[in-house]
């Protein structure tokens, strides 16, 4: 039917924080498209029921955030190896043969932030990574997957890191937190996973002083923009890319999948999100 309203939305709980509806539902205007993008509390133990009813109510989609992204998993009928791969979702498309396909595209969020902010080649050197929680496995991915020659991974708590480590294979080394610093030297990509500098968490205090003016560095924190730990780096001499713009790409395959239409991640993206 031409006249219909296409449907999709995030899932979570919590889920008011979320700012996909107002990425979405601004992408939606922009592009003149016919569609409504809605936030939806669901608990654990309705979302399978919650799962089964969204493609009769007339949704196309759904992105799926925090506690649901690794159970979603279980419940798809279709996973995409890169989903597989990270244990977890972001994007579902509710098929019209009724199979609920998952897909995981923050790997490509981040790695799309990247390649449009800088200057960056992944295969020019190691890998610094700081965190190893659910994030920093899709970083992990997806460094791998570009060609990165190798990953110095470190965690506050190691026995988390060691076990991606024992998933993710011989490329990468696990480092002690109080050493952090020193697997900065050499390293040509660095990215902060934890959620250390967000606002009202402490600051990541880690020592830039082995860290070369020739690393891209990236923050997956957003809140604030510019965190200390980028403008430490910016004043080693360092690229950095801040973490909006991985929000931002991760975004676009769903919304192209479920409206048809490919949407821009632009300056006017970025300004209405930081404005709303
Ligand atoms: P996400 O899905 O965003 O990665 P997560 O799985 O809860 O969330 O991981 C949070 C990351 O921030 C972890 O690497 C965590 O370290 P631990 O595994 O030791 O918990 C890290 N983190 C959070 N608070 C921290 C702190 N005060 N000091 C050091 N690391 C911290």
């Amino acid at each position: 039917m031409s006249d219909k309203i296409l449907l999709a939305g995030v899932i979570g709980a919590p889920i008011a924080h979320s700012k996909s509806p107002l990425l979405h539902g601004y992408w939606l205007s922009r592009y003149g498209i016919a569609g409504h993008y809605v936030p939806l509390h669901v608990e654990q133990m309705d979302l399978e029921e919650v799962l089964r009813m969204m493609p009769k109510m007339g949704f196309v989609g759904a992105n799926v955030t925090i506690p649901h992204k690794e159970t979603v998993l279980g419940l798809a009928d279709i996973v995409t190896d890169r989903a597989a791969l990270i244990g977890a979702a972001n994007t579902l498309i509710f098929r019209s043969d009724g199979k609920l396909h998952a897909d995981n595209t923050d790997g490509f969020g981040f790695v799309e932030n990247l390649r449009c902010n800088a200057d960056w080649k992944p295969e020019a050197g190691p890998a610094a990574v700081l965190g190893a929680g659910g994030a920093s496995r899709a970083v992990i991915a997806s460094l791998l997957e570009v060609g990165v020659p190798e990953i110095r991974l470190s965690n506050r708590t190691r026995a988390r890191a060691d076990a991606l480590k024992d998933e993710f294979g011989a490329k990468i080394s696990v480092v002690e937190w109080v050493h952090a610093g020193d697997m900065l030297k050499g390293a040509r990509t660095v990215v902060n996973t934890t959620s250390l500098g967000m606002h009202g968490q402490p600051e990541l205090k880690v020592s830039l002083d082995h860290l070369g003016s020739d690393a891209v560095v990236t923050d997956l924190v957003y809140t604030p923009l510019r965190t200390s730990f980028l403008t430490r780096a910016a004043e080693k001499g360092c690229q950095t890319v801040d973490g909006l713009g991985m929000l931002l790409y991760q975004a676009a395959p769903g919304f192209e999948r479920w409206f048809g239409k490919r949407p821009e991640v632009d300056d006017a993206t970025r300004q209405f999100i930081l404005s709303a």
